[in-house]
Parts: structure tokens; sequence; C-alpha cells
């Protein structure tokens, strides 16, 4: 898998087409995409049109997506899957992935109620997982993750799992290491994906803290970034990669996007991945209280298994 891809999350479909291609010309084979940024056609687009300009081939390329929460039943996972395949003209993922241990109704994208929620209990992760595995046996997908999982609910699949996942994709930077989840991940050979690895600062107002801290703006960050003549957002992006982790930072500029890729060369010394390791505290950006409602199944303590 290549260690650094494009994140789509938050890229209007207006916009990531030229972001994909653009992308895919500066040399990321590694494209991150889910059904519920709702811009997979868009992505599918740029990718068969770089397919047929002959820029890369389908095998180049690493193609990640994400189940959403409403088709979490055994039986929904192949059509959910199915679904995205056909919106990004592919025949096959490289890694599919279930998007959050949290499952809605089926008619639903966004709860609006507590009602709208189905309790884990009532339809345990384990359950989807064996729709994620039916789809990788079909051939839908080369490899099957999970995303946004603690180590209570990889335990739970790693219990009853007769294809353990490859991937755990995550919310990781220096202000939120989680060093013990990703020493248990490794431990166990499941891979790690960052994603908000910049602090994800275009997230809707919604989905944001008051005051919140700002990456890019670290000083510690930028100093180092200085130092080496590089970007605050390089240095971060080399972060992820000298700790073994794939990292998927989004930007549909084409110079930052050419900028970022191009933090896979900057060396970090131990000296400053040390200071870096300083800076951690521990704070969420997407921080899943969006799941949380008055009567509702889901609580923030529970979903990251404080
Ligand atoms: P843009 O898309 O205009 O480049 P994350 O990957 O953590 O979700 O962060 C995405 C945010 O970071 C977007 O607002 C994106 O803006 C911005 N961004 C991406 N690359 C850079 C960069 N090299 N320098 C500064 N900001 C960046």
């Amino acid at each position: 898998m290549p260690i650094l891809g494009l994140g789509t999350w938050k890229s209007a479909s207006e916009d990531v087409y030229d972001a994909v291609r653009a992308a895919i010309q500066s040399g990321y084979r590694h494209i991150d995409c889910a059904m519920i940024y709702g811009n997979e056609l868009a992505v599918g687009r740029a990718v068969n049109d770089a397919i047929a300009a002959g820029e890369v081939t389908r095998e180049d390329l690493w193609i990640t997506s994400k189940l959403w929460n409403n088709s979490h039943a055994e039986d929904q996972v192949v059509p959910a899957l199915k679904k995205t395949l056909g919106d990004l003209q592919l025949d096959y993922l490289d890694l599919y992935l279930i998007h959050w241990p949290v499952a809605v109704r089926h008619e639903v994208l966004g709860a609006q109620e507590a009602t709208d929620y189905i309790a884990l209990a009532d339809l345990p992760i384990t359950t989807t997982w064996r729709g994620m595995e039916q789809a990788q046996q079909q051939g839908l997908t080369r490899l099957i993750g999970v995303s946004n999982f603690a180590k209570l609910h990889l335990e739970e699949i790693l219990r009853d799992a007769s294809i353990p996942p490859a991937m755990n994709q995550i919310e990781l930077h220096p202000y939120l290491q989680q060093k013990e989840l990703v020493d248990y991940c490794q431990e166990r050979q499941i891979h790690l994906t960052a994603y908000s690895p910049l602090g994800s600062g275009d997230r809707p107002a919604n989905l944001k803290g008051e005051n919140e801290p700002s990456l890019l703006e670290n000083e510690t960050i930028k100093a180092i970034a200085a130092a080496k003549n590089a970007s605050p957002a390089q240095v971060l992006i080399a972060w992820s990669i000298h700790r073994n982790v794939s990292v998927i930072p989004k930007s549909t500029n084409p110079g930052r996007i050419r900028e970022n890729f191009a933090a896979a060369e900057l060396e970090l010394s131990t000296e400053e991945l040390e200071r870096i390791a300083q800076l951690d505290l521990h704070r969420r950006y997407v921080d899943g209280s969006f799941w949380e409602m008055d009567g509702g199944p889901y609580t923030v303590a529970a979903l990251w298994g404080a």
C-alpha cells in the first residue's frame, strides 16, 4: 500500500475531479474515498480518465472506500460495496473499511433522532464483519478493515473473524498520538492510516470545537519546518510516515497536493521526532460527539473505549 494517499473527505464534487487528476499526475497512487463523502462519482471519473489517458493502470492504484453506518446488516454490505464500485467505475477496491462502529437504520444517512440508531447490542459489529468477509471472498475488494475502531471493537472482531482486519483508519496527528492503540494494532499486523493529519481545518462549523489548537500553527512544528526549508504540513505528513503509519492529507489545491506528496522525501531526525512526541494533547478534532443523542445508544465514552 502506498503510504501516502490523497484524502477526499470535504472535497466538493466539483473540485475533487481536478484534485484527483492533479494528484495522480503528481505521483499519488493511493486515493482514500467513502460513500458518505458524496463525491465518489467525481473521483471515479477522474480515476478512469487518468487510466484512459495512459497516466496509470488500475493495478498501479490503491483505492480505499468505506461502508456507511446504514448498511451494517450482514446482507447489506455487498450491495453497498457494489454501489460504491458502480460510482467509482471500478471492478474491485483495494481496501474496504467499516466507517464507524455505529449503526443506523437503512433508510437514514445521518441520524436525526435517537430511534434512527441501532445499538451494537442489536446489530453486533461481528455481524457486519461477516458481510465484509463475504465482500472480500467475492473478489469485490482485495482487503477489508475498519475505521474509528477502539481496542474493544477490534478485540470483538478478532475473537470471531475468519479474516482479521488489515487496517484501522483513525485520527492521528501530534495532538492525538494514540500510542497505545497504534502499538496494539502494529503488534497484530493491523496497519494504520492517519486521518485528519493536518487538523482538518476545513471541517464544517458543527464539527468544530471552540478555540481549537491549530496543528499547522504549532510553534514546534513551524520551527522544525523552517529549519528544514519545508512547510508545517510536510512535517506533519513526514511524522506519520516515520511512525510507519499511512497518511491521507486532503487538498483540492494543486500546489498543496504536490507539496504534500513531496513530504515523503522529508527526513526527520530522532531529536525532531522526540520534540514532536512531546506535543501530544490527547485531543480529537473529530470527537464522535455527533453520535451522541439523548436516549440514543451511543456515547463518546463508549465509542473510544474510555
Ligand atoms: P485545501 O484543500 O484548500 O488545500 P486534513 O487532511 O487534516 O483533513 O486537512 C485538510 C485541510 O488542510 C484543508 O483545509 C486543506 O485545504 C488544508 N491543507 C491541505 N494541504 C495543506 C498544506 N500543504 N498547507 C496548508 N494547508 C493544507
